[in-house]
């Protein structure tokens, strides 16, 4: 890809096992610091950019990420499009655990976090267009580097993003359900919207971890969590080195 690119690697990729760290950068922001340091890495015949969403030990919680100071740092360094790793629920009947999906659309459920590099300080009253949150072209790339990859994967997917850090109560889901929302996550929002103010092209791909609450057998458990995501993240993993070395 001739911009520079960017992943950020949510739950389940907190670190790249299997990649080669060749730069290692602590970045300050008028906002504060980063998650983590920015990492430059190879993998496979990829070489990109690492910022660990929760840090390098998943210490942060969603509603405490500094994602102003995240989309900041990544805009210093120089990132021109940047991929998001999520790990998700699923609600619609497609979007079962194991599921890797490249979603199109957002429903933003979050609330009192810091959402905006445009606060007015600047004495101005600044709208960006967010009507398609994710970029078309990067989920093309997306999409065409799963098919090279052999992995199959949903070309859609509305994801909704709650507060967190709970999960949600089985009502919640259906109303989540209700509003026309395939997957639930709790990180890319205000992501997406700091990645378009910055204008940094967007996209994810969100790998579903367990069927949303009380669409499953039973209770959520990380166990079950955390066996979905030792698989779908090495196929995810396969998916951005072939997109990125492209
Ligand atoms: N809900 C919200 N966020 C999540 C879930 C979920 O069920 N699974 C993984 N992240």
């Amino acid at each position: 890809m001739s911009k520079t690119i960017a992943v950020i690697g949510g739950t389940g990729l907190c670190d790249w096992p299997g990649a080669e760290v060749l730069k290692e950068t602590v970045i300050e922001t008028p906002f504060g610091m980063p998650s983590a340091p920015l990492q430059r890495i190879r993998y496979e015949s990829a070489e990109f950019l690492f910022l660990a969403r929760h840090g390098h030990g998943h210490e942060i919680p969603p509603h405490a990420i500094n994602y102003r100071a995240n989309i900041s740092a990544l805009k210093q360094a120089g990132v021109g499009a940047m991929i998001a790793v999520n790990a998700v629920g699923g609600i619609s009947e497609r979007f079962v655990a194991g599921v890797i999906a490249i979603p199109d659309q957002i429903n933003d459920y979050t609330w009192g976090r810091a959402h905006t590099f445009f606060d007015g300080s600047n004495g101005k009253v600044e709208h960006v267009d967010f009507s398609y949150p994710y970029s078309q072209d990067l989920r093309s790339r997306l999409a065409n580097a799963a098919v090279d990859a052999n992995i199959a994967f949903e070309d859609y997917g509305v994801y909704a993003v709650t507060q967190g850090p709970r999960l949600e109560t089985a009502a919640e889901i259906r109303r989540l359900a209700k509003d026309g929302n395939d997957i639930v996550g709790m990180t890319a929002m205000p992501e997406a919207a700091l990645a378009r103010e910055a204008g940094i092209e967007y996209a994810s791909i969100s790998l579903v971890v367990n069927p949303g609450a009380g669409l499953g057998d039973d209770i959520i458990t990380m166990d079950d969590i955390r066996a979905v995501i030792d698989t779908g993240m090495l196929q995810v993993k396969s998916i951005l080195a072939h997109c990125i070395a492209d």
